[in-house]
């Protein structure tokens, strides 16, 4: 907390004008935004089913009609060390069960690389 207190002093002896103050606030406007249309896009990726259609499989939350080939997905961040080792899995699952009926999404270019990226955001945040 105090780091914060501190940051927002040295803004405040700054000194910072109006327009400087204002673009600062658009630029972490934008970034928090921008988060939440890629997290949008995931939910899109796994419930669409000519993009990820992840719930043929796998039941998850707010989803309709899943199927339950494959686990539910929730609360992935206490299954996986971290997103990085989640997206590798979803871009190729074969690498962790050479059986497994999950397609390699990434291998095998059923997904582009930025739709992934969000899968992962998203998937990341379903309790
Ligand atoms: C054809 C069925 C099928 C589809 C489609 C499918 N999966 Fe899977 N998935 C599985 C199966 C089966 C498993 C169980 C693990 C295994 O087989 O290795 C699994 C496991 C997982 C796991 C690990 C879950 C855990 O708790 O261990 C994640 C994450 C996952 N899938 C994500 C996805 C995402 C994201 C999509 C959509 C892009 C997707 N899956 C589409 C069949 C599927």
């Amino acid at each position: 907390m105090w780091k914060i207190q501190h940051a927002l002093t040295k803004l405040y002896f700054a000194q910072l004008n109006m327009s400087q103050l204002i673009v600062l606030i658009v630029i972490s406007l934008f970034c928090t935004t921008a988060y939440a249309d890629k997290q949008a896009r995931g939910k899109q990726v796994a419930f669409t089913f000519e993009l990820g259609n992840c719930l043929a499989c796998h039941v998850i939350a707010e989803g309709d009609s899943p199927g339950n080939i494959g686990p539910e997905l929730k609360a992935l961040p206490s299954r996986f060390r971290d997103k990085v080792q989640l997206r590798t899995f979803i871009w190729d699952a074969t690498q962790f069960n050479p059986y497994t009926s999950m397609p390699p999404f990434g291998k095998n270019g059923i997904l582009t690389a930025e739709d992934i990226d969000a899968l992962v955001d998203y998937l990341w945040t379903v309790p």
